[in-house]
């Protein structure tokens, strides 16, 4: 076993959070000297020197509450009886753990509590695991002299609706954990305790369960809870953990931290890792319980290979279909080119496995036609914070938003997207902070409870720049730029160029009005906010990149943050909220056609010669094919054959209808893939993939975090994706050897500047590492651009609004934008295939009353939605969060098409689709659209060649 695969234990747990004072005060504990910094309880004190002290209602993650009173110490000088979880330490203190009459006051307590408890701990599925038992054993408990026979409330019943755990309310001691990890870690106030005295009880509010109240099913409360009364289901069905391996969470790019818990090779519960940095012991819906894709009967275990899309598939060996990728491959390169086939690597896969996918395409196909989903969500980062700042990532971890004052959430939706940075979020507000939500929705945050914006700026769709030149035109007008910031830190002739446009009248509040609908005394309020209101940081999503102008949003938005001096400490920046977990690293990685890894141009000779050195192959200077331009090519004959890895294009990319020619006309589409998913329905060769837990390596999240991926399972195809990817490339002729992921990182750190001190064995001891990561910071950078900016001098670029092509008309008078929620994960392939679709079985379509109204919809009809490209049909649902004017919808099942829908326009630097406005009209229908018949035929067909498929 390696360090980080261990026997199961509960995490260690020492009763109050840490202080972060770096005062440190000396006292005495059991005749002990201790020093821990002021602040510390007297029980976190005893337990960092080893001195377990009983307690039933403190735990680390939340604030003491002292109500149980079984953690009682003696004080010299003190009377009474103090509990040790709610007293500060003090210098000089002397304090008494264990005592006769200590012990007989705990023994009393734990008898109360026990006297109103079941006797079932033989059956109960946390025994062996359960704080009230242990405890009890800790204070000597042998005897209830009170008898079971009194009130009591061992009868009631359970709550089991919630498809992961049971709330068992005859367990409960009503220690509150769950109330205030409901609260203060996941930030949701879904539970009360309502009654009094013997009457109190944990609800979730009257008459109603767990699934049907505002509970979010964080998991939080069941993680605190010390007893069996919330518990998991697969601990009440499977018994508790043997070993635990500690990974990193495959769904979104805030990248929890994650122990599996394992049972053999059963993944019996996924706890959130207490040291993850990232998390810090917390976890959304998705990550905590949305495992059991992984081993869903739809997994596809055997390599298959096939000629033409309509013939059955043939199961045959690793080699075999390997050996059949690569021949095609190669004749498809002798008859149409060398430029004639590509690649998509995922950002669902390791750093080590997309490294090799574009070293393949490098080495092994001889072009740059290497290309990733960042294309589709963040690419206008990777571009406009590059150009500005000069480096292509945000700049804080996400532990520094505890330090912002102002924060500024544009285009996202963290509460849904990034549940976990979410909760951070909203504890900073309720701590005070004040927010301007950016959104042409009324997003969760923006009046979620104990939480209120000052500010929601319900933006058009599509005129973000209108609207952050407003903001930017306040500042200087009114005075407030921080000039000493600009004048130290940023090109003085960029600025002075970018001063002169921005002064420009058309780009005032006022004058704006009319395209970004948002009031201008509004947009002046929010910009003497961000600039006067301390430090200020600024949270962006897809609401901002996916856009024909997303690029130059980006660039918006570091041109504020430089105009204001919020960058390069804690509390300010520039924070891109990555999609998928490893988008960021998928893009460090090189999966670019103009970029080799760590985002140095192809074309640049020194870069090149680097690895050509390194790879003794000589590369291509030209820059390859982005995605859309492959699927041009391939409907214009000239590009022949694709590898995709984990990436459901079909399902993905806008205009499916477009997407679904493209891939018809390939001659070789090879297909890698935990499930069949759309695209492989388009495939001659599929290549079976490994979930998460089947492999090693590493993700960086959104923070640029590098955490290690640690397989808790042996890959039920028999490969690991890099393992896959590595047999193509020798069946292509490549001269490759790794016989780990390890090996691929020490490549990755010789060849990219800013990996340079990255080492799986630094990261085991750091627990992760946030890059750069070189000599002048060998242990990782939290914070970007401290003393100057990595391109030098910040550079102010201008950024003049140019309306979308993509407008409003008598025929298509809404504009249609789309997002993702909590339960359900991208295109929905993991979360789907789990209990998650509990909360979200089929995509809706969003429209304002009084549209509604126009067009004679009610709530749950049928709606058709038509744009220039094409139709679908939804159910409707009527929603005020949605101005009048949009309509909004998710894209999480194939069926829905959302993609259809959607256009080919696209940001003018990346092209980097515009998702977020799409013009449609909304009627009334009785059917699905034609599109949505043929969708359904073809899935039936593809099921039935795969279901039929032979030994080949
Ligand atoms: S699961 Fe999360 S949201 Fe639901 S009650 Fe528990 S802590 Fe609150
Ligand atoms: S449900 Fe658990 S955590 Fe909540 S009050 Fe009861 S025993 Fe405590
Ligand atoms: S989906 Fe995101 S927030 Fe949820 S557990 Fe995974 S990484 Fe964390
Ligand atoms: S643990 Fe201190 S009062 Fe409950």
């Amino acid at each position: 076993m390696n360090s980080m695969v261990e026997f199961y234990q509960p995490q260690a747990d020492f009763g109050t959070p840490s202080s972060k004072s770096t005062e440190l005060v000396t006292l005495s504990i059991d005749g002990r000297d201790v020093s821990v910094p002021a602040g510390t309880s007297v029980m976190r004190a005893a337990f960092e020197a080893g001195i377990k002290v009983p307690k039933l209602c403190a735990t680390d993650t939340l604030e003491s509450f002292g109500s149980c009173r079984v953690c009682l110490v003696e004080i010299e000088g003190r009377r009474g009886y103090p509990s040790s979880c709610t007293t500060p330490v003090e210098a000089g203190m002397t304090v008494t753990t264990q005592s006769d009459q200590l012990a007989k006051i705990r023994r009393g307590v734990m008898e109360l509590y026990i006297s109103d408890h079941p006797l079932d701990c033989l059956t109960c599925p946390t025994n062996g695991d359960c704080e009230l038992q242990s405890t009890a054993g800790e204070v000597g408990l042998r005897d209830v002299r009170y008898g079971f026979a009194g009130e009591n409330h061992t009868q009631l019943e359970k709550d089991e609706s919630s498809p992961y755990f049971t709330f068992d309310s005859s367990k409960c001691i009503v220690c509150s954990r769950c109330v205030r990890a409901c609260e203060e870690t996941q930030g949701t106030f879904a539970l009360t305790i309502s009654g009094r005295g013997f009457d109190s009880r944990v609800s979730v509010g009257p008459e109603t369960n767990f699934l049907e109240s505002d509970c979010v099913s964080c998991g939080a409360c069941v993680a605190a809870c010390p007893t069996a009364t919330l518990t998991e289901n697969s601990i009440i069905e499977s018994g508790i953990p043997e070993h635990s391996v500690t990974t990193t969470c495959a769904y979104c790019g805030v990248g929890c931290g994650f122990k599996a818990e394992m049972r053999g090779q059963e993944v019996i519960r996924m706890t959130p890792w207490k040291d993850g940095k990232a998390n810090e012991g917390h976890a959304c819906v998705k990550g905590r319980f949305a495992f059991g894709y992984a081993t869903h009967k739809d997994r596809m275990t055997e390599p298959m290979i096939r000629d033409s899309i309509d013939d059955p598939w043939q199961r045959v060996s690793w080699d075999e279909a390997l050996t059949f990728a690569a021949n095609r491959l190669r004749s498809i390169q002798e008859k149409y080119g060398t430029k004639s086939i590509g690649a998509i690597s995922s950002s669902r896969c390791t750093n080590e496995e997309v490294w090799l996918v574009q070293k393949m395409v490098r080495t092994g196909f001889g072009n740059n036609n290497v290309d990733t989903c960042a294309r589709v969500c963040h690419s206008p980062t990777g571009y406009g914070l590059k150009q500005t700042l000069g480096e292509s990532a945000g700049t804080q971890d996400f532990a520094s938003v505890a330090d912002a004052d102002v924060i500024v959430v544009m285009g996202a939706n963290p509460t849904e997207a990034h549940p976990v940075f979410g909760s951070r979020l909203k504890k900073r507000l309720r701590e005070g902070a004040h927010l301007i939500v950016i959104d042409p929705r009324r997003i969760e945050i923006v009046g979620a409870p104990h939480v209120r914006s000052d500010l929601h700026l319900p933006v058009r769709p599509g005129a973000n720049v209108a609207l952050l030149n407003a903001v930017a035109h306040t500042i200087v007008d009114e005075g407030l730029t921080d000039q000493r910031f600009v004048d130290s830190r940023c090109d003085k002739v960029a600025f002075s160029n970018w001063l002169t446009f921005i002064q420009q009248p058309e780009n005032s509040p006022e004058a704006m009005e009319a395209h970004t609908g948002v009031h201008a005394d509004d947009v002046r309020v929010a910009a003497r906010l961000y600039a006067t209101g301390g430090n200020a940081a600024i949270y962006y999503g897809l609401g901002v990149t996916e856009h024909s102008q997303g690029s130059t949003t980006v660039m918006a938005i570091a041109n504020l943050a430089m105009l204001t001096g919020n960058i390069g400490r804690r509390g300010v920046g520039v924070n891109p909220l990555r999609g998928q977990n490893n988008v960021q690293g998928s893009c460090d990685m090189g999966s670019f056609p103009h970029e080799l890894p760590g985002y140095r141009p192809v074309s640049d000779d020194a870069v090149r010669g680097s690895f050509e050195a390194a790879w003794g192959v000589t590369l291509d200077p030209e820059p390859g094919h982005r995605i859309p331009n492959m699927f041009e090519e391939a409907l214009s004959g000239a590009f022949k054959g694709l590898y995709c890895q984990g990436e459901d294009i079909a399902q993905s990319d806008p205009n499916t209808q477009h997407v679904e020619a493209a891939l018809e006309s390939m001659e070789c589409l090879i297909v890698q893939d935990i499930f069949l998913n759309e695209t492989a329905k388009f495939a001659h060769v599929f290549l079976p993939g490994s979930s998460f837990l089947e492999k090693d390596g590493t993700f960086t999240n959104a923070e640029r975090r590098i955490s290690r991926v640690r397989k808790a399972m042996e890959p039920l195809a028999g490969k690991a994706d890099w393992q896959s990817t590595l047999g193509l490339a020798q069946a292509l002729g490549c001269d490759w050897d790794y016989e780990s992921p390890e090996e691929i990182m020490r490549e990755i750190s010789a060849l990219t500047p800013t990996f340079a001190g990255v080492t799986y064995e630094k990261i085991e001891r750091l627990g992760s590492i946030q890059w750069p990561c070189w000599d002048e910071a060998s242990e990782g950078t939290p914070t970007m651009h401290e003393e100057s900016f990595t391109r030098g001098l910040g550079q102010f670029i201008v950024t003049e609004y140019v309306p979308t092509d993509e407008r409003c008309s008598r025929r298509f008078p809404l504009i249609m934008t789309t997002g993702r929620i909590l339960s359900q994960y991208n295109v929905g392939a993991q979360t789907r295939r789990t209990e998650n679709s509990a909360w979200h079985e089929e995509d809706v379509l969003e429209i304002h009353p009084e549209d509604a109204q126009e067009r004679g919809i009610s709530e749950g009809d049928w709606v058709g939605i038509s744009s220039r490209m094409g139709d679908t049909v939804l159910h409707a649902r009527l929603s005020q969060r949605v101005r009048p004017g949009v309509v909004y919808t998710t894209f999480h099942h194939p069926v829905s098409g959302a993609n259809v829908i959607t256009t080919d326009s696209s940001d003018w630097a990346t092209n980097c689709p515009e998702y977020k406005v799409t013009a449609v009209q909304v009627t009334r229908v009785t059917q699905p659209s034609d599109w949505q018949e043929r969708q359904k035929s073809f899935d039936v067909k593809q099921q039935r060649l795969a279901k039929d498929s032979v030994v080949g």
